[in-house]
């Protein structure tokens, strides 16, 4: 693990490595729903007309399941050219285009009624992990809900690029957590689980070995 490497590298790293993959991932992904289980979980605790945020939301295919039902669908993601793939796909639909460390410069505390997660916060330094997920919580409305993936393992690196293979350019900062870890990062919050699954994966990190386990966890907030 390099030492020397600023927080905000880490995340430049992966902006720019999805400016360049974009095309790539949101032809294979800009409209392919899978783990369908955790979109239908998500959807049983949400109002009607809920408000929801993407949190990496990418090529959109997320928007492409939220948007058939009634809600205020709002996707986030700092990489230009994966929202530009998300509109040549789906049409434009509210996106913001930022670094979701600058969450509260757009939510006021209680404002929103979920959150959706999926595969992007493990791009993210686990300093400012700790520290979005207090913005989290204060972002979501009581009985807010949130759904988040994690890789379960120690510690963090510099990965391949699945689509940039063999092409020497470890750009991609992936943290894992331990499941004891997780639970540490979540103690100080008042959420209670709703559902969990976890799902094998193959992986081309070098300290997972060949395969990662991916956690999908949703959580309530209650007070
Ligand atoms: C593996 S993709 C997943 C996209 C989408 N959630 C999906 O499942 O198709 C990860 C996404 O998270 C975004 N991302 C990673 N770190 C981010 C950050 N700090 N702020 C905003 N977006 C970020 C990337 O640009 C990328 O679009």
């Amino acid at each position: 693990m390099e030492t020397n490497i600023t927080s905000f590298d880490k995340r430049n790293g992966v902006k720019k490595n999805y400016d360049l993959i974009a095309k790539q991932y949101s032809k294979d992904f800009g409209t392919f729903i899978e783990d369908l289980d955790v979109y239908e979980e998500f959807e049983k605790y949400l109002p009607p007309n809920a408000r929801i945020l993407d949190l990496g939301a990418g090529s959109g295919r997320t928007y492409s399941y939220f948007n058939k039902r009634n809600y205020e669908y709002i996707g986030l993601d700092f990489s230009k050219e994966m929202k530009d793939c998300a509109f040549a796909i789906h049409g434009e639909f509210p996106y913001i285009l930022d670094d979701m460390t600058n969450l509260k410069k757009y939510f006021n505390a209680n404002s929103v009624d979920g959150i959706f997660a999926v595969y992007s916060l493990f791009h993210l330094p686990k300093d400012d992990l700790k520290k979005l997920l207090s913005d989290i919580y204060d972002i979501l409305k009581v009985n807010g809900i949130f759904l988040f993936t994690y890789q379960i393992g120690p510690g963090e690196e510099m990965a391949d690029e699945p689509y940039l293979k063999n092409k020497g350019v470890k750009v991609l900062y992936m943290n894992y957590q331990t499941n004891e870890e997780m639970k540490n990062l979540l103690t100080p919050y008042s959420y209670k689980k709703l559902y969990r699954k976890e799902k094998i994966e193959t992986s081309d990190s070098a300290i997972n070995s060949n395969s990662v386990t991916t956690a999908f966890v949703l959580l309530k907030k209650i007070k």
